[in-house]
């Protein structure tokens, strides 16, 4: 996994709210790679056990990455802002 920010770096200036935001954000990625490679395996076969198994676990990850993004939110308020913005500016473009 890409480690944007390594906890062993961690210096007197760094807060642990700083610390939780970054590694949420890390978690984040995290799932959205599980993602990618678990539906790169689902296009890859043609077992049904396993393209029923790989489908839940899909739909587990995503739930996931909602629920991080709810702690990003609650943790760094100017993330959710901008994120509801970009929707905003997305929609604005159909
Ligand atoms: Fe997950």
């Amino acid at each position: 996994m890409r480690r944007f920010f390594n906890i062993l770096d961690n210096s007197n200036n760094r807060t642990n709210n700083f610390l939780t935001i970054q590694n949420t954000r890390e978690d984040i990625i995290g799932e959205l790679d599980a993602i990618i490679q678990y539906e790169n395996h689902l296009e890859q076969t043609n077992d049904e056990r396993a393209k029923e198994t790989i489908q839940d676990i899909v739909k587990e990850e995503m739930l996931h990455v909602g629920q991080l993004f709810g702690l990003l939110f609650s943790l760094d308020p100017l993330s959710k802002t901008q994120f509801e913005k970009g929707i905003k500016e997305f929609n604005k473009q159909d």
